[in-house]
């Protein structure tokens, strides 16, 4: 299998000194970037326009998740200001398939994201038409959180199907996720790690980076 992929959370990095701690994840695959509206989840971020900024400075693609009602009408925008990927919520969407399809067709890699209580049954129907899948291993809404396993009995349902599909599917986890629970999300299947507080709170976080990614390896 492919190296495992390491998108750092922005959401725990000083967003008054953006552009210095974009600087600091320059090793990692992607940034992970967390959209919330105060409606999806209890919690409120940026938009498009910040997101903008962090797309022309970052030193890496951009990997957008989009915490918030109605992605039917604003995910778009992100894959048109050049998100590598843009990842909606299936509790959210109105038309998940349709609005995968206009993600691809705009450029992007389209995610769908489940949190921890939807079972992962309900994602088999879109499964062909997404390009990654994230797991949310949190309660979606804030960093620092306890990572939960017992998402990873759905995890590794997910990736029992793509094998059987022989899906190339990315399967992502987010929340909780640091040197002591990288390694059971990697065994369940996650091929894709977001991690905030265990990248950004580290004295190094390029080293942080590297530690996680071989720690995922086995
Ligand atoms: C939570 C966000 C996560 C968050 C993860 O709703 O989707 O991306 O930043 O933070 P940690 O790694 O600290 O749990
Ligand atoms: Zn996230």
């Amino acid at each position: 299998p492919h190296q495992p992929r390491i998108n750092p959370s922005i959401l725990a990095a000083d967003f008054v000194n953006m552009q210095a701690d974009l600087a600091r994840i320059a090793g990692a695959d992607f940034v992970h970037v967390d959209v919330m509206d105060n409606h999806f989840v209890p919690n409120l971020t940026f938009g498009p326009q910040m997101v903008q900024r962090i797309q022309d400075t970052s030193p890496v693609p951009l990997d957008v998740h989009l915490m918030i009602d109605d992605p039917d009408r604003w995910a778009p925008a992100y894959a048109e200001l050049g998100a590598a990927s843009v990842t909606f919520h299936l509790e959210a969407a109105n038309e998940p398939v349709a609005l995968a399809r206009r993600l691809r067709a705009i450029g992007a890699r389209a995610g769908l994201a489940v949190k921890p209580m939807t079972p992962v049954e309900s994602l088999f129907d879109i499964l062909d038409d997404v390009d990654q899948i994230l797991v949310m291993t949190v309660e979606p809404g804030f960093g620092g959180q306890s990572f939960m396993p017992e998402t990873m009995p759905k995890l590794r349902r997910l990736a029992d199907e793509a094998r059987r599909r022989d899906s190339s599917v990315w399967l992502q986890v987010d929340g909780g996720i640091s040197a002591s629970t990288i390694a059971q999300a990697a065994e369940a299947g996650a091929d894709t790690f977001v991690a905030g507080s265990a990248v950004f709170g580290a004295d190094d976080p390029e080293q942080a980076i590297a530690a996680l990614r071989r720690t995922a390896a086995g």
